[in-house]
């Protein structure tokens, strides 16, 4: 808007038709703010921002907990094909989750420090035993830390 004003004044040249252009430049402006408003009004209630991970109800649940040096898995199995939600948290000092599916490939990593929990949700679409290791060095064991789950259909 402070752009628009210093277009519009100082530079007054009087020339024939000025009033003219002046009202289509109106017009052309008027138009193009409505198209704006348009277009926002057909694409916002698209935007899927309100549709977190943590709104709604989700059919299963998982608690993850870490602390020197290892992770509490609660359950330790889950079924295949629903959506999961895992509630990491640590007891301690700050851990770096990593969740690996059954061909060793990492598929989520979160941090995670004391008194914060992290939520998430995977639906797993493969049934075996996922690992779930630490990624951020927490202590001398740091490297034991390790504990899996299972996924069954
Ligand atoms: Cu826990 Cu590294």
């Amino acid at each position: 808007l402070i752009v628009f004003r210093s277009t519009r004044v100082g530079f007054r040249v009087n020339s024939p038709g000025r009033e003219k252009l002046e009202k289509r430049e109106g017009y052309w402006g008027v138009a193009v703010v409505a198209f704006l408003v348009v277009v926002l009004g057909g694409t916002i209630m698209q935007i899927p921002y309100w549709k977190s991970d943590r709104a709604g109800t989700v059919p299963q649940t998982v608690n993850v907990t870490g602390r020197q040096f290892a992770w509490t898995v609660n359950p330790p199995r889950l079924k295949i094909g629903l959506k999961t939600r895992f509630q990491v948290q640590s007891a301690d000092v700050a851990h770096g989750l990593g969740v690996y599916d059954p061909d060793d490939v990492l598929i989520k990593q979160v941090n995670v420090g004391p008194g914060v929990q992290q939520d998430f949700v995977i639906t797993f679409t493969r049934p075996g035993t996922y690992k779930l290791r630490c990624l951020e060095f927490c202590g001398v064991d740091h490297h034991l830390m390790e504990n899996k789950m299972e996924v069954t259909r």
